[in-house]
């Protein structure tokens, strides 16, 4: 193989430290690896900023030298070096960013810092070779919730953001209103399926007449339903621990249910708008959900769209999305004969 090709990418914006091998010239993913904080913070209920870059410091060394180990690669053999450069946890990004530049810089090779947010655009890319453009892009992390409209490779613009939460921060602070652990999206999703409740709490959903959505009002309804049914321990903050499981399960169904109708609705605002997209994607940690997805690709059938989901595993902060994108930037460049100064693009 011409070595020529090589990239490695990282990504540390969060909890996970990853690292990804991609082919240029195939356009193929040829090792990955993530390793996640999750058992850490599951604990705390939430990501601690400095605990996380903490982590990445201690773990970021090994977990390469064990990459190139289980990829039979050495550094020099690699001949571009990308990380992600935000938005995210500062001390994160830095530690995952300052790393890999110093490899690159050492090596005199290119080195390019990648948007996170640009990562999830084009995840779906991963596993759907041809999604057709423009399209739409719903991309809903734990820090984003957003609309884009993609017209090309790099190229793309945001119509739509939430007004406030997350929708998956909103999922991991009522989960940790009823004492399960983090990241809650996952945990409420678990306890909802295959309840055929939807809203039975009967919380409302917040949209406004822009096509932006508000997501902090639910976690304050899900408080005071709480509070009102008499299962609010005041002193921990959060549910009683003898709360009734059914009563846990009807907010986990009704929370999922709202989350997702409100995200349903966000992403038809911009349909309507729309008229010539030739497809719709879903990416994003919240994306893993089932019910959303099944929700997200029936609206696109029902108005005679493409839908293009994410496979679960790129979802989720993965390194392969800076690597999709760090390829994308480098072929560009070279159509363009740009020129590599200092380990940097001119
Ligand atoms: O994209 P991601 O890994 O990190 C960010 O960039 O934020 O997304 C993490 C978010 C968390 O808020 C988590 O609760 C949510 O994705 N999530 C889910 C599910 N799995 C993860 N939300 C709903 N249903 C799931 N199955
Ligand atoms: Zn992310």
């Amino acid at each position: 193989m011409n070595s020529n090709n090589l990239l490695l990418a990282v990504e540390s914006s969060c909890d996970e430290t990853a690292f990804s091998l991609y082919n240029i010239e195939t356009e193929e993913v040829l090792f990955s690896l993530i390793h996640s904080q999750i058992n850490i913070h599951e604990k705390n209920g939430g990501v601690i900023p400095d605990l996380a870059a903490h982590y990445h410091y201690h773990l970021i060394y090994p977990l390469l030298l064990d990459f190139l180990l289980q990829s039979q690669k050495t550094l020099s053999e690699i001949s571009y070096f990308a990380a992600t450069n935000g938005p995210g946890l500062p001390g994160a990004l830095l530690i995952g960013y300052t790393f890999m530049k110093g490899i690159a810089w050492g090596l005199k090779r290119p080195f390019l810092g990648i948007n996170h947010l640009t990562g999830h655009i084009y995840a779906p890319f991963l596993n759907n070779k041809n999604i057709p453009f423009p399209h739409l892009c719903l991309s809903v992390s734990g820090g984003h919730t957003s609309v884009y409209m993609v017209d090309n490779f790099l190229s793309y613009q945001c119509l739509g953001s939430t007004r406030d939460d997350a929708a998956g921060e909103c999922f991991d602070k009522i989960a940790k209103l009823l004492n399960l652990p983090y990241p809650g999206g996952k945990y409420i999703e678990a306890l909802a399926n295959n309840k055929e409740l939807k809203n039975i709490r009967k919380y409302s959903i917040s949209v406004l007449d822009d096509g932006s959505i508000s997501f902090s009002g639910l976690k304050t309804a899900v408080l005071y339903d709480i509070i009102n049914s008499g299962y609010y321990n005041s002193i921990e903050k959060k549910i009683k621990i003898d709360t009734p499981q059914s009563f846990i399960t009807e907010v986990a169904v009704s929370v999922q249910y709202v989350i997702n109708q409100m995200l349903k609705y966000f992403v038809s605002f911009f349909v309507k708008k729309s008229p010539n997209i030739k497809g719709i994607t879903l990416t994003g940690g919240v994306a893993c959900n089932g019910l959303l997805q099944k929700e997200i690709s029936e609206f696109a059938a029902l108005h005679d769209i493409h839908f293009f989901s994410t496979e679960k595993k790129y979802c989720c902060d993965n390194a392969d999305m800076i690597a999709f994108v760090a390829a994308k930037k480098i072929q560009a460049n070279r159509d363009q004969e740009k020129i590599y100064t200092e380990g940097i693009f001119s």
